[in-house]
């Protein structure tokens, strides 16, 4: 895994950024996996200023999200649907019939996440895969244990997940306790993954991912076997990495061509 810690959260969603208008540049048609949360906010602010200087067009791109909850409408306001018109969708100019979230209202779960899995395939596959981690080493909301080779399907949230997003509710009894998520095998099918991740809260997640064993108990650490990752972390996100000063020469040294 490629590992580039960046003095600011703000560099490294401008580095995430970049990434995506390069890939988009290259190929108007190109499909993302997008995220939510507080993490992507930055990115997604990116994407839509170079948007509005006229540097990035989006008429081509299709997108599906990694989650969503259950029992949630697409207009609620806690819901991921309802977040990305607002955060993202809103600000470019995406054909909203290219734009996919897990529907959270789906009568028929199973069926409806097979036929996400479906329309990922037709859609030609994901060639870059936006994710967050969880504190507790969630991505989607592959909590611990999911299986590493699991597909688009109902989670349970975990405790710890609830607590951490209970911010976003009036209570975390408010939270709702089951949602749709990409599977750990849905995201390591994407060409390539970035994944954000920001504050002294992920360190100890980001360090499991990256440096601890491949387990179920951290979903994220399945990433060491995607070929194709980079993870753009702050200082503080970094501060449990035993190697930080090798991932920081790796990155001094990288061949220019290899930063196209
Ligand atoms: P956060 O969530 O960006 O709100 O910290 C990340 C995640 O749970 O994947």
């Amino acid at each position: 895994m490629e590992v580039i810690i960046t003095p600011s959260a703000g560099e490294a969603s401008a580095e995430a950024a970049r990434i995506a208008a390069a890939l988009i540049h290259g190929k108007p048609r190109a499909v993302l996996g997008l995220a939510t949360g507080s993490t992507p906010l930055g990115f997604y602010d990116q994407l839509a200023a170079m948007h509005a200087r006229g540097e990035l067009d989006f008429t081509e791109v299709t997108t599906f999200n990694l989650d969503e909850y259950i029992g949630l409408a697409p207009d609620h306001p806690q819901s991921y649907a309802h977040f990305m018109r607002e955060h993202f969708f809103s600000r470019v100019n995406i054909a909203h019939w290219r734009t996919h979230v897990p529907d959270g209202l789906a009568h028929d779960i199973s069926t409806h996440c097979r036929a996400y899995e479906i329309a990922i395939e037709e859609a030609g596959g994901i060639d870059l895969q936006l994710l967050g981690i969880g504190s507790d080493g969630h991505i989607g909301f592959n909590e611990p244990s999911s299986s590493l080779g699991s597909r688009t399907r109902l989670k349970t949230l975990s405790e710890r997940t609830i607590a951490d997003n209970a911010r976003h509710f009036a209570s975390s009894a408010e939270v709702p306790r089951h949602v749709i998520t990409m599977g750990v095998g849905t995201i390591l099918d994407a060409r390539r993954c970035v994944v954000l991740a920001f504050g002294e809260q992920k360190a100890a997640a980001v360090a499991a991912m990256v440096e601890g064993p491949v387990t179920a108990d951290v979903p994220a650490s399945a990433l060491q076997f995607h070929p194709a990752s980079t993870l753009l972390v702050d200082e503080a996100a970094a501060a449990k990495l035993k190697r930080a000063d090798y991932y920081r020469w790796v990155y001094a040294n990288k061949p220019a061509w290899q930063r196209a």
